[in-house]
C-alpha cells in the first residue's frame, strides 16, 4: 500500500458531497490537501474541520473551474511548498434537469459541459505537466454510471460523463512511461446535494431520487477514491464503478416503497 502521508492532494469540488468527504477522507491519511470550490464560506469550515479533527495542513481556494484564466492563475501561483501537486482529485460537477433533449434548457447544458468536460480539462492541463516533470503523479476523475449507460433526459449530462470516461482513457495512454497514472472512480446513486442542484433547489423533488432505497454517501465513494490512490505504484485502477446495492444500473432500482 503507498502511504498518503504528506503527500499534495488537489481536489476541485470540495465544498460539498463526495469532494468533501473525499478531502477528509485524505487529511485523515495524513496527507496536504488543497480544497477548491466556489463557495469559498464553505471551504473555510472544512478547513477548520480538517485541522481539528485530522491534524493536516490543507489549502482553502475559490476556485470556478469554467473560468480558464482563473485556473491557470490559481496554479501557476500555488505557494511554494503546495506546488508540487501528487493527486488531482478532478470532482467537480453538476446535473442540470432530467428534461427530454428537445424540450431542455440550452443554459443548463453548457453549465454542464463548460464544468464537467472543460472545467475538467483546464484544472488537468494545468497540473499534469509537473507530475510529468517529477515522474509520479495520479489523477482521479470521478465519472459516472452516466458515462456507462445513457438514459432517457439526461442526454447532455450522460454525454459530459462519457466524454470524462474518454477524457481519462485517452488521457492514461498519453501518460504511459512518465509514472503517473489515470484512473476513473464511477458512482451510481449518492445522496450529496447534486439531486438539489439537478432540480434547482427542489428538495423535495431531490428527496424522492433516494426514496424507498439506501443510497451510497459521499464517504462511500471517498472510500474508493482512496482505495485507488493507495495502491502500489506498478499497480492502477483503471476505472471502479461504484453502485448502491438496491441499484442494478441507472435505470433499475429496487425500492421498498
Ligand atoms: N451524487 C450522485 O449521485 C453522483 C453520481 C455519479 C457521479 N457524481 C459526480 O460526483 C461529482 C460530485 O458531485 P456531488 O454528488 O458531490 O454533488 P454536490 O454535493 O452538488 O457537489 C458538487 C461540487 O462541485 C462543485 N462545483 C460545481 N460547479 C463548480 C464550478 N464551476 N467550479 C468549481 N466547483 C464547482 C460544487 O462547489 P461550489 O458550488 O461551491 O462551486 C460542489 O462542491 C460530480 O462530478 C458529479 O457529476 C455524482
Amino acid at each position: 500500500m503507498t502511504s498518503l502521508k504528506n503527500k499534495i492532494v488537489f481536489i476541485t469540488g470540495a465544498s460539498s458531497g463526495i469532494g468533501k468527504a473525499t478531502a477528509l477522507a485524505f487529511a485523515k491519511e495524513g496527507a496536504k490537501t488543497i480544497i477548491t470550490a466556489r463557495r469559498i464560506e464553505r471551504l473555510e469550515e472544512l478547513a477548520a474541520e480538517i485541522k481539528n479533527k485530522c491534524n493536516s495542513e490543507v489549502l482553502p481556494l475559490k476556485l470556478d473551474v469554467r473560468n480558464k484564466e482563473e485556473v491557470k492563475n490559481i496554479i501557476e501561483n500555488l505557494p511554494k511548498e503546495w506546488s508540487e501537486i501528487d493527486i488531482l482529485i478532478n470532482n467537480a460537477g453538476l446535473g442540470r434537469g432530467l428534461n427530454k433533449l428537445y424540450e431542455d434548457d440550452i443554459d443548463g447544458w453548457e453549465e454542464m459541459i463548460d464544468t464537467n468536460i472543460k472545467g475538467l480539462l483546464y484544472v488537468t492541463r494545468n497540473i499534469v505537466p509537473g507530475m510529468v516533470k517529477r515522474g509520479n503523479g495520479h489523477v482521479i476523475n470521478i465519472g459516472s454510471i452516466a458515462g456507462h449507460e445513457a438514459y432517457g433526459g439526461g442526454s447532455v449530462y450522460c454525454a459530459t460523463k462519457h466524454a470524462v470516461a474518454a477524457i481519462t482513457r485517452s488521457l492514461r495512454i498519453d501518460l504511459l512511461g512518465t509514472g503517473v497514472r489515470v484512473s476513473t472512480v464511477d458512482p451510481g446513486m449518492v445522496e450529496t446535494e447534486f439531486s438539489i442542484v439537478r432540480f434547482y433547489g427542489d428538495e423535495e423533488r431531490a428527496k424522492n431520487v433516494y426514496k424507498g432505497l439506501t443510497p451510497l454517501t459521499g464517504e462511500d465513494v471517498a472510500d474508493a477514491v482512496i482505495f485507488c490512490a493507495t495502491r502500489p505504484p506498478h499497480a492502477n485502477i483503471n476505472e471502479m464503478i461504484i453502485m448502491p446495492s438496491a441499484q442494478a444500473n441507472a435505470f433499475i432500482a429496487y425500492r421498498t416503497e
